[in-house]
């Protein structure tokens, strides 16, 4: 259906980004906060050098524009990043309050209001497009999307699950991991595939699952984590780094492993 390249993996002047939202949006607010100035920052870029991932200082997301050789010949040009829209399926959540906060526009599609997923899904899709976004991000939206959705915005449209998948898709995960016995946890941003949090691993992030832990404390040290990798994946997609092509999640052209980028904040 989509085996060929996709619109991302180019390096444009200004990313536009649509967040979808269900709840409090912390990651909707950690978004916010590296896109301030309509520049997209990242506490902690990567660039590839000939030997490897080398760790960029933190700042202002720049692109590079030619073939890295050493961190530094590159050429660099500064991408920015805006958040034309939030939208979220459920009313009156923290979510929204912050994009007021924000001075960004919002709205609420409530899924509760439409007779089938499809309806709402068409809904979404229209509001979505209004905005002629280049990269639509999940951001705690806790809805199964259509395979009509995804289709609409293949190879731009990011998720974030707090789990290292393959393990755990669906809800619950810190408690499966817990009773489990797992003696790490974690979180994955990955690209959106009709299948539920079965897309391209992107970039995951792992915690210790401590002994007295509950799954409360666990999802607060993973939290922590996703506040951090979600805007380094969305800094990649904005400066054409990366990219879903032939079915596969590419950084700098080359294939990520099938756990995405493993990232050591
Ligand atoms: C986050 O932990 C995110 O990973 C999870 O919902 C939370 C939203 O928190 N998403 C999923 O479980 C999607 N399957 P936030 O509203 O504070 O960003």
């Amino acid at each position: 259906m989509h085996n060929n390249d996709s619109n991302s993996g180019r390096a444009q002047d200004n990313i536009r980004i649509v967040v979808l939202i269900s709840g409090g949006g912390s990651n909707l607010q950690a978004i916010i906060d590296n896109c301030q100035s309509g520049v997209i920052e990242c506490q902690s870029g990567f660039i590839k050098s000939q030997t490897g991932f080398i760790e960029n200082q933190p700042g202002i997301i720049e692109s590079q524009s030619e073939t890295v050789g050493t961190q530094s010949s590159h050429n660099v040009t500064r991408v920015s990043a805006s958040i034309e829209l939030v939208i979220s399926n459920r009313p009156g959540v923290y979510g929204l309050e912050r994009s007021k906060q924000a001075g960004i526009d919002s709205l609420c599609i409530d899924h509760k209001q439409y007779p089938s997923r499809e309806d709402f899904d068409a809904a979404l899709i229209t509001a979505i497009k209004s905005t002629k976004p280049d990269l639509v991000v999940l951001s705690g939206f806790m809805r199964i999307l259509t395979p009509e959705f995804v289709n609409n915005f293949h190879g731009r449209l990011l998720n974030i699950h707090p789990s290292l998948l393959p393990k755990y898709p669906g809800l619950h995960t810190h408690q499966r991991a817990i009773e489990a016995g797992d003696s790490e946890a974690g979180v994955t941003v990955h690209f959106v595939t009709a299948e539920l949090d079965g897309g391209p691993a992107i970039i995951q992030a792992r915690v210790p699952v401590l002994k007295n832990d509950d799954a409360d404390a666990l999802a607060a040290r993973v939290l922590e984590q996703e506040h951090k990798i979600y805007p380094t994946a969305i800094s990649w997609f904005a400066e054409g780094r990366l990219s879903l092509t032939n079915g596969k999640a590419m950084l700098d052209n080359e294939i990520l492993p099938p756990q995405g980028f493993d990232y050591q904040g």
